[in-house]
């Protein structure tokens, strides 16, 4: 949530952030600003999207070696050009950029209006500027210090960069519990939110460390302090990123791209960890603690959102392959509760962005409770990733779309080959069968790669139900969080409302919703249970509701009973999820285009939700 960009080095500034600020946008699109350092440092900012920023530069100096970016998910204060950042002291000599919130702002606002500070702004950023400002007027400190001082007063969360009018020439960045990455050029420096603009400049990059400062300056110098002032000495990183992965490449939107990304990025989660011809599977993060997790007492599942999802598949595949008890936790329900967690228990972390305050915080708290701490996730680098004990990256590449897609069947193939390798290990699935899952997944891919031929189909079916309010997704089994997941990603790209239902919950309540005018999805390939499902669709029938249904090819029984059927290939049932979730996926990203909505940057959404 929010994006932030710095640079500081021998070249203009201007076309830096602003491409810099494009590639954030993913985090939050209510307003964009930038700050140009020449001779005077010159804020420009505008509410809406870069593009709104980008026109209003037309008119605007941009010149300047130095300068600071912003693109703002709105927390305290109504997204408009005031309350977008860059924020600036009361004298004018600081400007400021920030992503986090600082959860004490109400407090130290009300002793720095006492000392005459006046605000411009709603916003908690504007509040930590003017500190850093009084500080440093005090005591005439440099900026840096200044800054240090002003964090120890500060509650909450924060990536910031600061720049000072009459110390030119550098920028100073902080952290804590909000990303800060810093990418080392020729004499130039580059700050931001993550790696994605800093790698068409250089790939050598540091990540800042919760509650460190860093001090960058034209003269191609950086100091790394401690918050307690202890000088480090930075780890620099080598990315493992091309800039391609960063374009649309030819598709409309990343999310389509990303869509079809998904053979590939299946591929490249498996690829090196499972051997389907030698029956292996290795995990470098299992392999470590191996003992430890085969002996858990049982496993807790936390994540948000999509995630969440994808970990609810997990205790499906650990509970039935690993015969593993576990639970599966909103990680924001779980950090506010007072859970028990003990030394016996493995904690399980899915995140994309590796940066979801509240998994953060869920996994901060086990952490002090004993518990392992094991982290699946896409951003290399990560907070979520630095702080855990082991874990596996999913592989996937930049996820640029704000709604998830390719993130979440990778995170589904990682807790597959997680489940089949622990399964293997306490003996509780079959040499045998554990063979055919490993040929199985093996094939996923590219049977991956048949249910995209659908993808007509489904844009007409798509055309057929754009313009109903409402949406029902039924399945079972493992296909009870494809439901789920379905449903999510209609409600947030196409603004329909959705909800995901077990199959058999329906005549519970949710029957009652049912007429012509409601679309019933159904994921239908199960072997197991599938007469009930096909119970749960004549029942669906009856009431008139209009049924689509994913199946499995050659199935004749549910396509005489729906008004749509999509065909994926068969598979082994713990594996479906992986297959059954992309026509969903399509569907929604084709109703989305049909209503004319932002597919990748949906309103009121950002992807890395680094707020609790
Ligand atoms: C939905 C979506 C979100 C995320 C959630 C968790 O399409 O993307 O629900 O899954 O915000 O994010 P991560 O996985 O980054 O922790």
């Amino acid at each position: 949530m929010c994006g932030i960009v710095a640079y500081v080095g021998q070249k203009d500034a201007y076309p830096i952030l602003i491409n810099g600020l494009k590639r954030l946008e993913y985090r939050g699109y209510d307003s964009a600003g930038v700050a140009l350092f020449e001779t005077d440092i010159i804020v420009s900012k505008k509410k809406g999207k870069v593009q709104e920023l980008v026109n209003f530069m037309d008119t605007r100096p941009r010149n300047g070696k130095i300068g600071i970016g912003h693109t703002r998910w709105a927390t305290h204060g109504v997204p408009d050009d005031i309350n977008a950042h860059p924020h600036s002291s009361g004298n004018g000599r600081l400007t400021l950029v920030h992503n986090g919130i600082i959860e004490n702002y109400a407090l130290l606002k009300a002793a720095l209006e006492k000392e005459g500070h006046k605000f411009k702004s709603e916003t908690d950023t504007e509040v930590l500027v003017h500190l850093i400002e009084e500080i440093q007027k005090r005591d005439n400190l440099p900026l840096e210090e200044a800054v240090r001082i002003a964090l120890t007063r500060v509650i909450g969360a924060y990536a910031i960069v600061v720049l000072d009018e009459n110390e030119p020439g550098k920028l100073v960045g902080a952290r804590k519990a909000s990303p800060l990455v810093i990418g080392i050029g020729e004499n130039e420096f580059f700050l931001a939110s993550d790696a994605t603009p800093i790698i068409e400049h250089t790939k050598r990059v540091v990540y800042l460390n919760d509650e460190e400062i860093a001090v960058v300056r034209q003269s191609g110098e950086m100091e790394i302090k401690s918050i307690n002032n202890e000088v480090l000495t930075p780890f620099i990183h080598e990315l493992d990123m091309e800039i391609e992965m960063l374009e649309k490449g030819g598709y409309d939107y990343f999310m389509l791209k990303e869509i079809y990304e998904q053979p590939n990025t299946i591929a490249d989660c498996m690829r090196g960890r499972l051997n389907a011809e030698e029956g292996w599977i290795k995990l470098g993060g299992v392999d470590e603690f191996a003992n430890r997790i085969a002996n858990a007492q049982r496993f807790i599942i936390a994540a948000c959102g999509t995630s969440w999802h994808a970990g609810l598949i997990g205790e499906y595949l650990f509970e039935e392959l690993a015969r593993m008890p576990v639970e599966v936790e909103y990680a924001s329900e779980l950090r506010y509760r007072n859970p028990i967690i003990t030394e016996k228990d493995v904690v399980i972390a899915l995140s994309q962005s590796g940066e979801t305050a509240d998994t953060l915080a869920a996994l901060e708290m086990a952490k002090e409770k004993g518990a392992l701490i094991y982290g699946i996730v896409n951003v290399v680098g990560s907070s979520i990733a630095r702080m855990t004990d082991a874990g596996s990256y999913i592989h996937a590449g930049p996820e640029i779309g704000v709604a998830s897609t390719k993130a979440f069947t990778a995170q589904v193939t990682l807790l597959t080959m997680m489940a089949l390798r622990i399964g293997y290990q306490r003996g509780t699935i079959s040499e045998s069968y554990f063979r055919l899952l490993l040929n199985e997944l093996a094939s996923i891919p590219a049977k991956v790669e048949r249910v995209m031929a659908s993808n007509q189909l489904i844009e007409y079916i798509a055309g057929e139900i754009k313009d109903r309010p409402n949406a029902l997704y039924l399945g079972r089994g493992y296909n009870f969080p494809i439901a789920l997941e379905g449903a999510l990603k209609l409600k947030e790209i196409s603004y329909i409302h959705a909800e995901g239902y077990p199959a058999a919950e329906m005549k519970h309540g949710p029957i009652a919703l049912i007429d012509e005018n409601m679309p019933v999805i159904v994921i239908a390939t199960n072997k197991s249970a599938y007469d009930k499902i096909v119970s749960n669709i004549q029942e669906v029938k009856a009431r008139k509701g209009f049924v689509i249904a994913v199946v499995t090819e050659g199935d004749t029984v549910i396509s005489e009973l729906a008004d749509h059927t999509i065909e994926i290939p068969d598979t082994e049932e713990p594996l479906t999820p992986l297959l059954s979730v992309i026509p969903l996926q399509l569907l929604s990203y084709h109703i989305a285009v049909m209503r004319k909505c932002n597919v990748d940057q949906p309103r009121n959404l950002a992807k890395s939700v680094t707020v609790e």
